[in-house]
């Protein structure tokens, strides 16, 4: 399994990540911009992962209780 994007808005986790650092964001802002985060949610915990390390793919399943708000 690949995962790389919020399949819901088909936002990449490279997209988010550059839009984060480029313009300081915090995590709530680059949902309210780019979107992604605001469907199913499901891509939350790695768009917090993704922000927090920098990995912008996944090769397994992340939920809340591996990556918490
Ligand atoms: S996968 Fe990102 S909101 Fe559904």
């Amino acid at each position: 399994m690949h995962i790389d994007r919020c399949i819901c808005y088909q936002v990449t986790f490279v997209d988010v990540l550059k839009d984060a650092r480029e313009k300081q964001r915090t995590i709530a802002e680059v949902e309210m911009s780019l979107g992604c985060g605001g469907g199913c949610g499901l891509c939350r915990p790695y768009l917090r992962r993704c922000l927090r390390t920098g990995q912008t793919s996944f090769e397994r399943v992340l939920t809340d209780a591996d990556e918490p708000e």
